[in-house]
């Protein structure tokens, strides 16, 4: 599979791939400060939920690791919060600065070094964890594909959203090293073009037959009879089975029931928000106008006009054929397997 990895520790720095340049520029920055890991998030140079929440808890170690015993642990409440707006919708931001608060919770008669310490190995955790069970995801994922099947897929759930392999691409992938012959429609993905840009890029890399859609033309392919599944990615299931994932995402999940198509949704479990029962409660992110208005700095509408950009929508429970995780396929009623997931995971 894919041996693209988007976010590196160097020992130093956070190394990104600058994803707003893709695909036509691959440039690395180094990060080092935690003002450096929220504008990178913010701006979407990093980006996928997975990739979002690993990158908050390396920025949350680098804004405390030359920290001082006195002043640590009001600064991590502090940074803990600055890191928590940098974007509302993907859970794994807020779950993974969760895990590495209750890491430094644990060691709090520790010397401030040695929590320090921790709080970089979880990060590196974080990260390693998210890699393994993309690979699993990638297994079981694998069980509801068939050679010569015609997949859609929308917004970009690859390695780059990821620490590797991606979660909804990720069966894909595998599918491909295995030598099955399958076929990609990649939803552009607008306005952000994380279909066209950064989907078709590791598609194409992977060697995976695939062709660009516009957003629009899901509707046709599906009544043509093109379309055997669609599978997505999520930035944020609810206990009962809702799901956030990239603007757009509930309208193919309308469009597949009504043409009886399957409709997969690829999460690994630090995308489930347990705390959370109905979708209506989800945070959704608003994007600048500009991303509507203007294409590379270049205007596209005219000046001053109004804009709603809304980044994500959710897709209710019962539109899902099935969710794809590290643990196996989970099937309706999703309240019951989430909750039995939920004990498994001993969250
Ligand atoms: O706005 P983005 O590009 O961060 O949105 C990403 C998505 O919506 C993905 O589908 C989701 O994060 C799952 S990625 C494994």
């Amino acid at each position: 599979m894919s041996t693209l990895r988007p976010l590196l520790w160097t020992g130093r720095h956070l190394r990104v791939l600058d994803q707003t340049l893709l695909p036509h520029e691959v440039r690395w920055l180094d990060l080092g400060t935690v003002e450096e890991v929220w504008e990178a998030i913010r701006s979407m140079r990093v980006r996928g939920a997975p990739a979002i929440g690993i990158a908050a808890a390396f920025g949350l170690y680098l804004g405390l690791r030359d920290e001082d015993a006195q002043s640590f642990w009001a600064r991590m409440e502090e940074l803990i919060r600055y890191l928590g707006t940098a974007r509302p919708t993907a859970v794994n931001l807020f779950w993974a600065l969760e895990r590495m608060r209750r890491r430094a919770e644990a060691l709090r008669d520790r010397p401030v070094e040695e929590i320090q310490e921790a709080l970089l190995a979880e990060a590196l955790a974080i990260q390693a964890e998210d890699e393994a069970q993309n690979r699993r995801i990638g297994e079981h994922g694998l069980r509801l594909l068939r050679p010569h099947m015609r997949l859609l897929t929308h917004c970009n759930t690859g390695a780059l959203a990821t620490s590797a392999y991606g979660t909804a691409l990720a069966p894909i992938l595998l599918a491909r090293e295995r030598g099955w012959p399958l076929h990609v429609w990649a939803c552009e993905t607008r306005p952000y073009l994380q279909g066209s840009r950064l989907t078709a890029f590791e598609l194409k890399e992977a060697g995976v037959s695939f062709a660009i859609i516009p957003d629009s033309a899901a509707a046709y392919l599906m009544q043509q009879h093109r379309v055997d599944a669609v599978i997505v990615g999520a930035d944020r299931v609810t206990s009962r089975g809702d799901v956030a994932n990239k603007i757009g995402t509930y309208g193919l999940a309308v469009l597949a029931r009504a043409h009886g198509i399957p409709f997969y949704v690829a999460v690994p479990s630090s995308s489930i928000d347990f705390s959370l029962e109905r979708g209506e409660d989800i945070p959704i992110e608003e994007r600048p106008a500009e991303e509507l208005t203007h294409f590379r700095g270049i205007p596209i509408a005219p000046e001053g006009s109004p804009v709603y950009n809304p980044a994500f929508d959710v897709t209710p429970a019962r539109l899902v054929t099935a969710f794809i995780t590290e643990e196996g396929i989970l099937r309706p009623p999703f309240p019951k397997a989430l909750s039995a997931l939920r004990s498994k995971l001993g969250r």
